[in-house]
């Protein structure tokens, strides 16, 4: 199992969200945070005072899937996220030890998304 964590443009997540559930991964968590890349945030003027922005506003996706899955999580958040432009994010992948389904006690792969759970009530 591994999670993929994306820092991205808010405005990416619409359209990674929409094709992520109709792929059959729907279980995601975000959060609203704060980055800098490798240009160390941007520099704004104020009234003829420059004003050192460091840190710019990005959205974190968290989604773990099965090891053979990270590779459709990707290249869907790619094609989403990329715009060319500078500050288009970043993907992380790390290795997730065990998931456990709270309500049932259920562990293991089968209850990370719903593709291979297969026993969603309708
Ligand atoms: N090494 C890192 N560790 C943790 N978060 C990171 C790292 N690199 C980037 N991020 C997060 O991703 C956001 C976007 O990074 P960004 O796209 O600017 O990366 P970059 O390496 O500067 O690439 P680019 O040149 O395309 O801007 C950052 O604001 C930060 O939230
Ligand atoms: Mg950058």
């Amino acid at each position: 199992m591994k999670m993929v964590v994306a820092y991205i443009r808010h405005e990416a997540f619409e359209p990674i969200r929409q094709e992520l559930l109709d792929a059959g991964f729907p279980s995601l968590s975000i959060t609203e945070v704060k980055g800098s890349g490798r240009q160390k945030g941007i520099t704004e003027r104020y009234r003829g005072a420059e004003l050192a922005i460091h840190l710019r506003p990005k959205l974190k996706i968290e989604c773990v899937v099965e090891t053979g899955d990270v590779e459709q999580v990707v290249e869907t958040i790619l094609k989403h996220a990329r715009t060319g432009e500078i500050g288009d994010g970043k993907i992380f992948v790390l290795p997730v030890e065990e998931a456990i389904r709270i309500r049932t006690g259920e562990s293991g792969e089968d209850v990370l998304q719903a593709h291979t759970a297969g026993d969603i009530p309708a």
